[in-house]
């Protein structure tokens, strides 16, 4: 079974899919960091949106860095209660997912699931410790994919983890075209996705016809390694040049 599958309804198909029942988790800084291969001292001068964001530490930490980022998700829409409760019920919900599939994951940089629960929760308790202020600054903006609501390049740099590609049985392909011509759209220099795989580690099938439709836009496109492998054979991102 995959891991956050239990966050999931059975009966999905990407037309009928309720994207909100996507698992609501996030990151630390020091994963994204790691997943998407990021040197925080080449980042001063960037604008960057973190899409979907979920219950991801990066926002807070890189606002505390005085790096301008901002972070979208379609769960932003509700209120800070249901936000609060969900963010720990589904820690624990996805750390169950592993069990009897360790086998799919590389434990060197988490050690153990309890090692992967104090980041996460780390994480959690970042994020939504900001939350309250940064949806008032509009640091954290309500936004569903494949539309988001930014001009054109706003950002310099955009980040999107955990979501395309990665839930690639119930989200439609055209879903995932539309999605990161949305992102690399509102970006002005780079776009980064990762992972490029589904949770059983099988690369997403028809990533080639992605890769096709961004250049058609004309952008450049890039499969680069990074420095971070959970899901095993998850270390590569996918590189939009939208300049
Ligand atoms: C597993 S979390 C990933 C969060 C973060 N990027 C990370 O890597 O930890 C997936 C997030 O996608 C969000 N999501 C699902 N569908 C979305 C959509 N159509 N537009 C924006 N966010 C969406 C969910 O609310 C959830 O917070």
């Amino acid at each position: 079974m995959n891991i956050e599958d239990k966050l999931t309804k059975p009966d999905s198909s990407p037309e009928t899919y309720e994207i909100e029942d996507v698992a609501f988790i996030g990151r630390t800084l020091d994963e994204y960091v790691r997943m998407f291969d990021l040197d925080l001292d080449d980042l001063a001068d960037a604008s960057i949106l973190d899409c979907p964001s979920g219950a991801c530490a990066f926002v807070a930490e890189a606002t505390k860095r005085g790096i301008s980022a901002v972070g979208a998700d379609v769960m932003y829409r509700s209120d800070y209660d249901d936000l609060d409760e969900r963010g720990e019920v589904d820690i624990e919900m996805a750390l169950e997912g592993f069990d009897g599939v360790e086998d799919l994951f590389e434990w060197e940089f988490y050690g153990n699931v309890d090692g992967v629960r104090e980041r996460w929760t780390n994480a959690y308790e970042t994020f939504i410790d900001d939350y309250p202020a940064g949806l008032a600054s509009e640091r954290y903006v309500p936004a569903k994919l494949p539309s988001l609501p930014f001009e054109d390049d706003e950002f310099t740099l955009t980040l999107s983890a955990h979501l395309l590609l990665l839930y690639a049985d119930r989200l439609s392909h055209e879903f995932h075209v539309e999605s990161l011509r949305e992102l690399a759209r509102v970006t002005e220099n780079e776009v980064r996705v990762y992972p490029l795989a589904d949770f059983e580690g099988t690369p997403y099938a028809r990533l080639d016809e992605i890769l096709d439709a961004l250049e058609e836009d004309g952008h450049g496109v890039e499969i680069k390694a990074v420095p971070f492998e959970f899901q095993r054979g998850a270390s590569d991102i996918l590189v939009i040049d939208c300049a």
